[in-house]
C-alpha cells in the first residue's frame, strides 16, 4: 500500500468517527457547531490519527481500539490550529485551503470553537475508559507540552535564540502531540508503559522532522498545495530552522531527524514498514 492510500484509508476511518462524535452533541448552539464542523471536518492530512491507528495495529493487530484516541488527537490538533491562526498569535487568514476560523466566523466564535474541540477531545477519549491515554494526551497538549511550545514560539519572535531553545520549542509545539499519537495508539492496544520507549523515540524524531519540513515549506512551498499562506514565519520573525541555520543546514537536519526516526523503528523490524514509508513521505512532502 502506498503512503497516500494508507493516509486516505486511515482518514476515512477517523472522519466517520469524528462525524459521529459531532452528531452525538445535539445541544450545541448551531453557530458553535458550524464553526466546530468547519475546522474538524475541513480537510487536513489526518497524520496524528493515522499514527495512533497504526501504532495500535502494530501492537495488537487491530486499529479499532484506537478510534477514540485518533478522534481526540485530531480534535486537539484542530483546536491548536484555530488558536494558532488568531490575530493575537500567528495572524493567518488561510488554513487547509479555506478562510481560517476567525476570518470565517469572527474571533469570539473561533476561540470558543477551539475551546469546544479541546474539551470534547477529552470527553471522547474518556469513552476509552483508559486513564493512561487521558493523562498522556493531557500532558502532551497542556502547559508542559503543546501550549508550552506555543508560548515559547510567541516569545521567541524577533528575539535571538539558541539552537537548543529552537529544538525545545519545536519538540513542544509540534513534537509533543505527534509523540503522544504513537503512545496513545500503543496504549489503546493494551501496551504496558515499558513497551512505550520505541514509540516515544520514534514520535520525538518524527515530530521534529515534521516541524522542520513545515518551516522549510513556509519558505519555499506552494501556498496553493499547502492550503496556507507562505512567508509568514519571516514576516512574524519566527524562530525556525531555516531562519537560524539557513536552508541547506535545515534540510540536512531534516534528513538527520528522518534517519533517527527510522533507527528508532529497529525494534519493530519488518512490521514497521508503513512507518518507514511515512518518514520518507514527511521528509519529501510538499503539503
Ligand atoms: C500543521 O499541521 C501545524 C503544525 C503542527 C506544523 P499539519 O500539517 O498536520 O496540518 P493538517 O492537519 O494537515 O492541516
Ligand atoms: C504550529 O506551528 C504548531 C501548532 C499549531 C501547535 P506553525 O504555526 O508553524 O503551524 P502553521 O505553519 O501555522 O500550520
Ligand atoms: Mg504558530
Ligand atoms: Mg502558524
Ligand atoms: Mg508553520
Amino acid at each position: 500500500m502506498s503512503v497516500s492510500e494508507f493516509l486516505h484509508d486511515k482518514s476515512q476511518q477517523v472522519e466517520a468517527a469524528l462525524e459521529a462524535a459531532l452528531n452525538e452533541c445535539d445541544k450545541v448552539p448551531s453557530a458553535l457547531m458550524e464553526a466546530m464542523r468547519y475546522s474538524l471536518l475541513g480537510g487536513g492530512k489526518r497524520l496524528r490519527p493515522a499514527l495512533a491507528l497504526s501504532a495500535c495495529e502494530l501492537v495488537c493487530g487491530d486499529a479499532c481500539p484506537a478510534i477514540p484516541a485518533a478522534c481526540a488527537l485530531e480534535m486537539v490538533h484542530c483546536y491548536s490550529l484555530i488558536h494558532d491562526d488568531l490575530p493575537a498569535m500567528d495572524d493567518d487568514d488561510m488554513r487547509r485551503g479555506k478562510a481560517s476560523s476567525h476570518k470565517r466566523f469572527g474571533e469570539a466564535t473561533a476561540i470558543l470553537a477551539g475551546d469546544a474541540l479541546l474539551t470534547l477531545a477529552f470527553e471522547v477519549l474518556a469513552q476509552s475508559g483508559d486513564i493512561r491515554q487521558i493523562l498522556t494526551l493531557a500532558k502532551a497538549a497542556g502547559p508542559e507540552g503543546m501550549v508550552c511550545g506555543q508560548i515559547l514560539d510567541m516569545h521567541a519572535e524577533g528575539r535571538p535564540h539558541s539552537f537548543e531553545s529552537l529544538c525545545h520549542i519545536h519538540a513542544c509545539k509540534t513534537g509533543a502531540l505527534i509523540r503522544a499519537s504513537l503512545e496513545l495508539g500503543a496504549l489503546a492496544a493494551g501496551a504496558q508503559y515499558d513497551q512505550l520507549p520505541p514509540f516515544t523515540r520514534f514520535g520525538e524524531h518524527l515530530g521534529l522532522l515534521f516541524q522542520i519540513t513545515d518551516d522549510i515549506l513556509d519558505v519555499e512551498g506552494d501556498a496553493e498545495l499547502l492550503g496556507k499562506s507562505i512567508g509568514k514565519d519571516a514576516q512574524n520573525e519566527k524562530a525556525t530552522y531555516p531562519q537560524l541555520l539557513g536552508m541547506k543546514e535545515a534540510r540536512r537536519l531534516a534528513e538527520d531527524a528522518a534517519d533517527q526516526a527510522r533507527e528508532a523503528l529497529a525494534p519493530f523490524g519488518e512490521r514497521a514498514r508503513i512507518f518507514h514509508q511515512l518518514v520518507l513521505y514527511i521528509l519529501h512532502r510538499n503539503h
